[in-house]
């Protein structure tokens, strides 16, 4: 259902009248239209068309889509499956899976009698917990960053995606704050989260940016026109492999063979310790017709066989920093990323 409120802060998610209201993401930077999820089902349904998208913003809609449910069916098998609907609706991101588990241990732990209030504190919890993880990444990437004044970044890992300012564009955000930079924004094909999502976002700010097309990234690194390359992540292996949105492997090659650093942010949500490595990470597959269109616009024969992986992974050894709210790891490994799960937040640790 979309609501018309023109007082809804600039956010992609918020808690209004007793549902979640999102906005649209497919429909930026053309209009800016809220919705509301009741349940959830509404809720599964968008994070799969990607009205909410973004790894932290995917995990905070699934803790609230389950307080929504469990004010409507508390019991134990609705609970259940209200888990199972929402974790269906995207794999990749570990943030989903995650908020889903830490709720049902939340609302199975308490008497049916007392679970709505118990779930909707929860979900609270989980969204201030990013909140802050978000204010905190921007501050720890900007000092290692120091210096950098050209980034190259992918996907969108702002405000939109995240339940705070953001993970990889929050660092932007807080350079562009301490001097000046410049920021290349790759569109990223073939949802165009780049173009359309980074792009709003940067104008927003107003951050210098200039936009490029996937593939012109590898050249410009290697002709020195990029100090360092910044993305998100969508599930790091204890190793320290990250998954991010497709075509993130290709910067980091770039970054690598150019010596630039290649950095990755993202909350402490996004570690799955319990892969040892990237390759169990399930890479999500859309549908061709993404992959067919642009715009709107067919770009090929209607019946073009396409692949369209959601995501790549970046191994660990191509990563130069991962950047958490706990602290940095440079460079990720098992011993260092295993270290950040095990400091409590507000107690940094480097390693
Ligand atoms: O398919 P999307 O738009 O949800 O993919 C998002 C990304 O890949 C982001 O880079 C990632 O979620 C990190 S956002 C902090």
């Amino acid at each position: 259902m979309a609501v018309s409120e023109s007082s809804l802060p600039v956010a992609a998610l918020c808690w209004r009248d007793g549902c979640l209201q999102i906005l649209d993401q497919t429909l930026l930077p053309a209009a800016e239209q809220w919705v509301a999820l009741h349940d959830a089902a509404s809720a599964a349904g968008a994070i799969g068309r990607l009205a909410i998208r973004g790894a932290p913003n995917i995990g905070i809609t699934a803790a609230y889509a389950m307080a929504m449910q469990t004010a409507l069916t508390p019991d134990d098998p609705a609970v259940a499956e209200a888990g199972r609907v929402l974790c269906a609706a995207r794999p990749t991101a570990v943030n989903l899976a995650w908020a889903v588990a830490r709720m049902q241990t939340a609302i199975l732990a308490v008497d049916v009698a007392e679970r709505p209030a118990v779930a909707r504190a929860e979900a609270e919890a989980i969204h201030a917990a990013e909140d802050a993880a978000s204010a905190a990444i921007a501050l720890l990437g900007a000092d290692l960053l120091a210096g950098s004044r050209r980034i190259l970044t992918h996907c969108n890992t702002g405000t939109l995606a995240c339940g705070g300012t953001g993970s990889a564009l929050a660092v932007v955000s807080e350079l562009a704050q301490r001097g000046p930079i410049s920021v290349l924004s790759c569109e990223t094909r073939p949802l165009l989260q780049g173009a359309r999502l980074t792009i709003w976002e940067l104008r927003r700010g107003a951050i210098p940016h200039e936009l490029l097309v996937d593939g012109a990234a590898a050249g410009l690194i290697r002709r020195g026109e990029v100090d360092a390359v910044i993305v998100g992540c969508d599930r790091v292996a204890a190793n320290g492999d990250a998954a991010n949105k497709v075509g993130t492997y290709a910067h980091a090659l770039a970054a690598h063979a150019a010596g630039i650093p290649f950095v990755v942010a993202g909350p402490t949500s996004t570690i799955d310790a319990s892969i040892a490595t990237g390759e169990e990470i399930v890479i999500e597959e859309r549908d061709a017709d993404e992959v067919r269109h642009a715009g709107g616009a067919l770009l090929t024969s209607p019946d073009t066989p396409c692949r369209n992986p959601a995501f790549d992974v970046t191994p660990a050894e191509l990563i130069t920093a991962l950047v958490t709210e706990r602290g940095v790891a440079s460079p990720p490994t098992r011993e260092s990323v295993l270290g950040l799960l095990a400091t409590p937040f507000g107690q940094r640790r480097d390693a």
